[in-house]
């Protein structure tokens, strides 16, 4: 058993809400463990200067940040660092491997991630919740992303970090996946792995993707449900966001 108590595939409690914001395109809360993240979504908006768009697609910009209070290891302190803009720029990557960007040319669209608490795992949160907020807007994607993280301990391969395991652990290593097309979409590693832990870690990481992917689609219709019945109460846009 491990610190929590849990088997070594299970994920930790596992929360989504879409539409939280109320002017944000998009968005959505994930709660995992104790980590909570929030994601909005802006755009398609048009780019200034105009220059700087793409003439046969949209510019996907993402920022991952940490609020200054979110962690035993922020310190207060506030703004970007080294991890964060590494974060921002493999998540970008993601979201440009998923989102139809050729359907909105000279746009950009801002994914915007902060994380309000933090507990091992924040990134792949992150991406969990920016592919739901995605969705709220409504931006065509060949599928909503979602992924976990594997690790190891002693000698055996577990599934969702949080910040302890993270720190005795012998290795981290988050991979986001699309489940329709089996792609991976972002993967990095800390610490080594043998070639068959690799090859469990990733067979692991795939199963518990897809029950990330499940709690996603469910946040979503449950946002579309709640849509529906205030539009159903009432003939203008009152209670739609
Ligand atoms: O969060 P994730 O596991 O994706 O990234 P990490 O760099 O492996 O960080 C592990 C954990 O360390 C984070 O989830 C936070 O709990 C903590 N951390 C922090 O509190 N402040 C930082 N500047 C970096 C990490």
């Amino acid at each position: 058993k491990r610190l929590s108590w849990r088997s070594a595939t299970d994920l930790r409690e596992l929360r989504i809400t879409a539409g939280v914001l109320k002017q944000a395109n998009g968005s959505a809360l994930v709660e995992w463990g104790k980590n909570k993240v929030i994601a909005g979504v802006y755009g398609p908006r048009e780019v200034f200067p105009k220059h700087l768009s793409y003439p046969h697609k949209a510019i996907i910009n993402c920022k991952y940040a940490m609020a200054p209070f979110c962690g035993m290891e922020e310190h207060s302190r506030s703004g970007p660092n080294r991890r964060s803009v590494e974060i921002s720029k493999v998540v970008k990557h993601v979201f440009e491997g998923v989102v139809m960007t050729e359907k909105f040319p000279q746009t950009a669209i801002d994914i915007t991630m902060e994380v309000l608490q933090s507990d091992g795992g924040t990134r792949i949160s992150a991406v969990a919740a920016a592919a739901v907020a995605l969705a709220d807007a409504g931006i065509p994607m060949k599928d909503i992303v979602c992924g976990a993280a594997a690790g190891k301990i002693e000698d055996m391969i577990i599934i969702d970090l949080d910040k302890e395991e993270d720190n005795h652990g012998k290795s981290d290593m988050p991979v986001a996946v699309s489940l329709r097309t089996g792609e991976i979409l972002l993967y990095q590693q800390d610490g080594l792995l043998t070639r068959d832990e690799f090859g469990e870690s990733l067979d692991k990481v795939f199963i518990a993707a897809a029950q990330v992917r499940k709690k996603q689609a469910q946040a979503i219709e449950a946002k579309y449900a709640s849509v529906e019945a205030s539009g159903a109460q009432s003939s203008g846009m009152d209670g739609v966001k």
